[in-house]
């Protein structure tokens, strides 16, 4: 496993050359999309609790999607994310159709990371194919890549739509694969969900998680082959 400085450098661990790959691929939200910016939009109406009203608004959705993968009863993460909005209004008694609605239509328009642009713009002049690969649906994706003005800096998504099983199954992996026609050992998945990197990893993929916070390493199958700040380190652990 490899670390990375703030600048993306290799600080340890065995990765002593760049990262050869064909593709990069990116989960999207909390990779390149930031997921709190919906709620911390509606701070006025949500008030000091924003960030955790957006903590648990995330965490409901990951489980749904897991617990629906598990149970075979596959919707979309549009219905999710509504679902898992719905449980979080519940829980901090909420009860604002006019703000329910006003969440879901920014989940449509999240921030892009501010180190989003320049990253990707450096990968596709090195001639390297970048896209997402969500468990958003495609039309979320479209809308998200449109509204952080990155549509011209990737290749159209790859979403879990098109296999109706959310990540981390290994089916969604493989749809990357696939579409790509491309090996897994050259493809670069980077995602700063750490149980996404590690499954990513455990498939084949060359996975890189960004740990933005800090945060301990996942005890999972698999690992990482880098670990850096921000997705604006991941060029440089191309050799870019
Ligand atoms: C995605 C979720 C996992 O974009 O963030 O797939």
């Amino acid at each position: 496993m490899v670390r990375a400085d703030g600048k993306g450098i290799p600080v340890e661990g065995p990765l002593t050359a760049a990262l050869d790959v064909d593709a990069v691929l990116f989960d999207a939200y909390g990779t390149l999309f930031d997921v709190a910016s919906a709620a911390q939009r509606n701070s006025a109406r949500l008030g000091e609790r924003w960030p955790a009203f957006a903590e648990l608004w995330r965490r409901k959705q990951l489980e749904y999607t897991w617990l629906r993968s598990l149970t075979g009863h596959y919707v979309d993460f549009w219905h999710v994310t509504g679902e898992s909005l719905d449980y979080a209004m519940r829980s901090f008694r909420l009860d604002n159709p006019g703000l329910r609605a006003a969440l879901m239509e920014q989940y449509l328009n999240l921030d892009a990371y501010a180190d989003v642009p320049e990253a990707l713009a450096r990968l596709r002049g090195a001639g390297k194919r970048t896209a997402l690969l969500s468990n958003g649906s495609p039309s979320m994706l479209i809308a998200a890549t449109n509204g952080a003005r990155l549509s011209g800096l990737l290749d159209p998504p790859i979403s879990v739509d098109a296999v109706q099983v959310f990540k981390p199954h290994p089916r969604v992996y493989q749809l990357a694969v696939d579409r790509l026609a491309t090996p897994a050992e050259r493809i670069c998945f980077v995602s700063a969900n750490g149980w996404d990197a590690w499954c990513g990893a455990a498939f084949g993929l060359r996975a890189v998680w960004v740990n933005r916070g800090g945060a301990p390493t996942e005890g999972l199958p698999g690992a990482p082959t880098a670990i850096v700040s921000g997705v604006g380190d991941v060029p440089t652990l191309l050799g870019l």
